[in-house]
């Protein structure tokens, strides 16, 4: 099938969710005609009519520029996408079943459509898998759901690899476009040497690449996110320490910690606890992964453990404060898992409301992007449209995410609008000399003045 002379610069990305969109606009921003499918109509329709169809800071624009310029279009039949690209990334989610363990359903139905394309299309197609799967997938589930619908063979008919995404929601375009690295695990030399050809002439080959086979391929994701996950849950067992220190303050201490090139300062704030649909679920994944193939994983059991205990912390350091809850209003600041996205997927805002709620506070929220929450559980929840309308009246405020917005308010603000002015800072924007002096201020991490 002469896979060495083909280019690929015809691309489909099956999965239209932050990973596969970000890729898309990326690709096709440097004039690579690109083929977003999804089988959702309506996403597809905002797609075509250039609208993100979620909030991601720079992807509206992003897209319009690809979708005017005709670089990219998107489709509701995958057969279509695969049929009239040379090349097909495979972006869907994976998220966790109710035991922990990775639901493949998402990937089996992207491998089995591309098979069937495959089988109706002559030349030779590479197969990319980008989705964070556990190690074996591509090989043990993508591989044979792709030759059995297309009677083809891997390695000879068409290329097969696994190459995991690590941008981050909220910087999605910007880490697609600079990256730090580009991991492609490999079925066979040919397919590697494709995608490395693809990823070089992209990024002209000014980011490392490293090649593998595609089990460390996905590994690399597993044991990347476990590492931040578990130096976020160190940052926060060590700010339940230093809370009982007087005159200790982990901000500093993390600080301090930090400049040792060996550590770095990165991913050590500590705070209300990670979510997203990433750092949680990959790690759960990766513990129940190892534990069936009879390893062992006490690190990631704790890593798990600390960061459910840190948002009952904060929830705890607000019922310090209240008294008796019942009837008292607690004002809480962000509700996304952090700042730049609307997603309250493991949010550590709903896990605080819900032990808030139980305690009978009335919680009111304020986030700059959500607006409102269309889960049944938290039908209590009352959301106000400003940060001044949520205070008001308030006997308690928690920061929960660290929006620049918020990081602009005085301890005025809270003094003017509150009930009480008591303020439980969880994600440490605010300086603790300053809020200290103004009013009763308590913090994540933070030792009662010396
Ligand atoms: C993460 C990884 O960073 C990314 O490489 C991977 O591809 C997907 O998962 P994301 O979930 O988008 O990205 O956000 P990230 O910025 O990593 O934050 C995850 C959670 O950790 C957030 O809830 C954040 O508030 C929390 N966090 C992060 C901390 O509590 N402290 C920190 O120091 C850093």
């Amino acid at each position: 099938m002469l896979a060495h002379v083909i280019p690929m610069k015809r691309i489909s990305i099956i999965g239209t969710g932050y990973v596969g969109l970000s890729t898309a606009v990326c690709f096709s921003s440097r004039e690579y005609h690109v083929i977003a499918a999804t089988k959702n109509e309506e996403n597809a329709r905002a797609i075509n009519a250039q609208r993100a169809p979620f909030y991601e800071p720079g992807l509206d624009a992003a897209l319009k520029h690809s979708v005017r310029s005709k670089f990219l279009r998107a489709e509701t039949s995958r057969a279509k996408a695969v049929s009239e690209t040379d090349v097909s990334f495979i972006t869907v989610a994976t998220p966790d079943q109710p035991d922990g363990t990775i639901d493949l359903r998402y990937v089996i139905s992207a491998s089995e459509d591309i098979g069937r394309a495959l089988q109706k299309k002559d030349a030779y197609h590479l197969v990319v898998v980008k989705s964070t799967v556990t190690p074996g997938t591509t090989r043990e589930v993508v591989k044979p759901a792709i030759e059995r619908e297309s009677q083809l063979v891997a390695g000879r008919d068409f290329g097969l690899c696994a190459n995991p995404e690590f941008l981050r929601q909220g910087s999605a375009i910007e880490d697609t476009l600079h990256p730090d690295r580009l991991i492609v695990g490999e079925f066979d030399e040919t397919s590697g040497a494709l995608l490395e050809d693809l990823l070089d002439e992209f990024y002209e080959g000014s980011v490392p690449l490293l090649k593998m086979g595609l089990e460390s391929a996905e590994m690399v994701k597993y044991a990347s996110n476990a590492f931040l996950a578990t130096k976020i849950s160190y940052a926060n067992e060590m700010a339940n320490v230093c809370e009982t220190v007087p005159g200790v303050d982990v901000s500093q201490v993390m600080a301090g910690v930090g400049l040792d090139p060996r550590i770095n300062p990165q991913f050590l704030n500590a705070g209300a606890g990670f979510g997203g649909s990433c750092f949680p679920k990959d790690v759960k994944a990766l513990r129940n992964f190892a534990k069936r193939h009879g390893a062992q994983a006490p690190l990631l059991n704790a890593v798990l453990t600390v960061n459910e205990a840190q948002a009952r912390h904060v929830a705890q350091l607000v019922l310090s404060c209240l008294g008796e809850p019942e009837g008292k209003k607690v004002a809480l600041l962000g509700l996304a898992f952090k700042p730049n996205t609307d997603d309250l997927r493991e949010a550590p805002s709903l896990k605080i409301a819900t032990q808030l709620l139980a305690a009978r506070a009335c919680v009111c929220a304020y986030d700059p992007v959500v607006k409102k929450i269309a889960l049944s559980e938290f039908e209590a929840l009352k959301c106000s449209d400003s940060v001044q309308a949520c205070l008001v009246g308030a006997h308690c405020c928690v920061v929960v995410t660290e929006w620049e917005e918020f990081k602009a308010l005085t301890p005025d603000d809270f003094i003017k609008h509150m009930a009480e002015p008591i303020v439980v800072d969880a994600r440490r924007i605010f300086d603790p000399q300053e809020f200290r002096h103004r009013l009763r201020y308590m913090a994540v991490g933070l030792g009662d003045v010396r």
